[in-house]
């Protein structure tokens, strides 16, 4: 569902900064929030994520020389960023344009080097530091960006590969693969089962008869390159590694539970194995939501939902207060399904299933308990599972 006033704002500041073009072009790609499956992608186990339909617009038409000009409406202080192909290194200054430039520096060392440069505008609706993928989305805008412009052959699961490529190694934020994939791959109305061992995926239509997803922001900036999220995941490798000397496994996600509880003890340090536990069990409670989701039974996927936040709280250290707060204030309002946090943690949002006549209830008293608690406002939006990137 495009935001008709978004693109023509965004184009109409294209206009504005970059002056007229004829041969401007309008792009968006969505974000995302993940339903449940956290912690997971990078442990070779399963996520199910869905887009949204905020995202990131695009304006970009191409250049005859090797400039490329970026601009955020969003961040106009920011003012016009210039670089050239010939400069493709990530730095401090180039703040939010290092997503971009990786993006152009990932396909370049795929062999799709562009032959010009181009001037870009963007203009997001997903609000930034939310936990809602406004990276992945910019990401995986600019590489289908690349595609439509310069013509280069790349599904949208590459586009996805890239995005994350470049995060990982150009900006510095080992993330797995979710976000990236969840843009790409978005499919209006519903969620998509992901195996991130082999990225074997299917999508299964959200019908919530009655209710609707609410996300709740914490307004606590996360940044996960600036958290402990990096940590989380080497703490998870040396589990791996450590056993993998008895077991032949590839990722925690191989291990069923009781796989897990018979071989836990290889794991001595209690930190560790919490970690290990949280990936495992994590990883099989999102194979059982799925499996309750496709029956019908809305009701357990709410607990596995009110599980994972427990698991994400007590075994992997990545809620906080804030989150804990706004998951923990809603599981005691009636008609609430299901209430957890959602991405990287530590700040950022929750995801809620809410009956719709709940909803009003759900707002007012969780707005106002987390206002009392944590001295500032949480923010609420309700929203839909949108579709993948398109030219609009
Ligand atoms: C961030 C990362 C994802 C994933 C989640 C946690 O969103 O980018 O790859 O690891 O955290 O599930």
């Amino acid at each position: 569902m495009i935001d008709q006033e978004m693109k023509k704002a965004v184009l109409d500041n294209f206009e504005k900064v970059f002056g007229k073009n004829d041969n401007v072009k309008a792009y968006f790609a969505p974000g995302r929030v993940n339903l449940i499956g956290e912690h997971t992608d990078y442990n070779g186990g399963h996520v199910f994520p869905c887009a949204l339909t905020i995202g990131t617009y695009g304006a970009v038409a191409k250049r005859d020389d090797d400039k490329i000009r970026f601009y955020s409406v969003n961040l106009d202080r920011t003012g016009v960023v210039e670089t050239s192909l010939s400069d493709l290194e990530p730095s401090k200054e180039a703040g939010w344009t290092n997503y971009p430039k990786g993006v152009i520096w990932a396909f370049a060392g795929r062999g799709m080097k562009l032959d010009k440069g181009f001037d870009m505008v963007i203009y997001g609706n997903i609000p930034n530091g939310s936990g809602l993928s406004s990276s992945a989305s910019l990401e995986v805008l600019t590489g289908f960006i690349l595609r439509d412009l310069y013509g280069f052959d790349v599904s949208n699961q590459d586009l996805a590969l890239i995005g994350q490529y470049s995060e990982n190694n150009f900006n510095g934020c080992n993330c797995g693969i979710m976000d990236q994939f969840a843009v790409a791959m978005g499919k209006e109305g519903s969620a998509i089962f992901l195996d991130t061992a082999d990225l074997s995926f299917e999508y299964a239509p959200i019908r919530l008869d009655g209710a609707k997803i609410i996300i709740a922001n914490t307004n606590k900036k996360h940044k996960l390159t600036d958290s402990q999220y990096n940590a989380r995941r080497s703490m998870c490798e040396e589990a791996l590694a450590i056993l993998q000397k008895s077991l032949d496994i590839k990722g925690l996600g191989d291990l069923s539970i009781e796989e897990f509880e018979e071989n836990k003890g290889l794991l001595t340090d209690p930190d560790m194995q919490r970690k290990a536990k949280h990936a495992v069990y994590e990883n099989q409670r999102t194979i059982e939501a799925v499996k309750a989701l496709k029956a019908g039974d809305l009701e357990r996927f709410g607990e596995l939902m009110r599980q994972s936040h427990e698991s994400l709280r007590d075994d992997y250290d990545v809620t906080g207060v804030e989150l804990d707060t706004l998951a923990e204030e809603a599981w005691k309002i009636p008609g609430v399904i299901g209430s957890r946090m959602t991405g990287g943690g530590f700040g950022g949002c929750t995801v809620s299933i809410v009956k719709d006549e709940a909803i009003e209830n759900f707002k007012k008293v969780v707005g106002e308990n987390y206002k009392k608690k944590i001295g500032y406002d949480a923010t609420f939006y309700t929203v839909s599972i949108g579709g993948g990137p398109e030219v609009i």
